[in-house]
């Protein structure tokens, strides 16, 4: 596959511009004053730190429709704090029982469990609040389908079935079905929910918004084939994450399950479904979407 888009300049330009945005907006929007050191703990999670990969679809994927900007910066930030939050929670003793995370030490290590849970908890709620402002600056039916969308993407369907299934999976030797079921809740839904909420700042008929849910889908499954992989290929120092931690945990993954050649190709297989999907929509603001796509597929990290 090439990779030229995903180095193209002028996208790097915009991933680099958008990417400042959005760290602006979540740094004004995550508070630092909550209490008992509470804001420092949610500050840490979601500052300074990760691809922002899913703020970028949203970005890029609202531009492509026409979207309103002061939306699509909400539901990007939104998505971004269910994200966080997913981090710290799937870090934790009692889940994956890691110790680094974007290069840093993880929340529960540098704050203590309890203050870890919570700052997730606050994380997950205050993605709602920048979803429903109370100025007006949000027409209600838009704000009633952000919020639709995040919390299905997040919940028991999504993002929460999917990590329960995550940790029920321990051990086991899912099939093929079964770990494609696995990966598109756990991470795909949520990746989806980002171009669909982008979508929704604007407005697309259904044959395109057909298209981008396909899009969607194919891209989010790819991302976590390519975690999968990453967590064999790479170290620990370019990922900001312990590598090999997968094999480690016995976690059924798609290296685990087609070796590390086969996972490759199916990764790429999806990605080249997921253009096509683009190209079927039909829309023409598409680079940067074609692009974020290239990157999923080539990132070092
Ligand atoms: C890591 O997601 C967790 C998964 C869902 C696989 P990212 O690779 O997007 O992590 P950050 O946001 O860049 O740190
Ligand atoms: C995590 O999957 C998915 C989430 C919902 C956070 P992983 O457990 O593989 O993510 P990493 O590898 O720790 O980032
Ligand atoms: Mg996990
Ligand atoms: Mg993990
Ligand atoms: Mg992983």
């Amino acid at each position: 596959m090439s990779n030229a888009r995903a180095k193209n300049p002028t996208f790097l330009a915009w991933r680099d511009s958008q990417q400042a945005d959005v760290e602006r907006a979540l740094s004004l929007w995550v508070p630092a004053d909550a209490p008992a050191g509470l804001g420092e703990a949610m500050r840490y999670a979601v500052l300074d730190g990760g691809k922002r990969l899913r703020p970028l679809l949203a970005l890029a994927s609202s531009a492509a429709v026409g979207g309103s900007r002061d939306a699509a910066m909400r539901a990007a930030c939104a998505v971004e704090l269910i994200h966080a939050y997913s981090l710290v929670h799937d870090d934790m003793p009692c889940m994956d029982n890691d110790v680094l995370r974007r290069g840093k030490p993880t929340v529960h290590v540098r704050f203590g469990e309890a203050q870890a849970l919570l700052a997730g908890d606050a994380l997950q709620a205050l993605a709602f609040e920048l979803l429903t402002p109370e100025d007006g600056s949000m027409a209600p039916d838009m704000a009633a389908t952000l919020c639709r969308l995040l919390a299905r993407s997040a919940g028991a369907t999504g993002m929460a079935g999917g990590q329960a299934v995550d940790l029920a999976s321990v051990g086991q030797a899912l099939d093929q079905a079964a770990l494609e079921a696995m990966h598109r809740q756990k991470t795909g839904a949520l990746l989806q929910a980002s171009v669909l909420m982008g979508a929704a700042t604007g407005r697309v008929g259904a044959a395109v918004l057909a298209q981008l849910t396909q899009y969607g889908s194919s891209l989010g499954l790819a991302f976590q084939v390519v975690d999968d992989i990453l967590d064999v290929t790479a170290d620990s120092a370019t990922l900001g994450k312990t590598a090999g931690k997968d094999a480690a945990c016995d976690k059924p993954t798609f290296v685990s399950l087609l070796g590390l050649e086969e996972a490759k190709a199916y990764a790429d297989r999806l990605l080249d479904q997921a253009h096509g999907a683009l190209h079927q929509s039909g829309l023409t603001q598409l680079d940067n979407l074609h692009a974020l796509t290239d990157w999923v597929g080539r990132r070092a990290h």
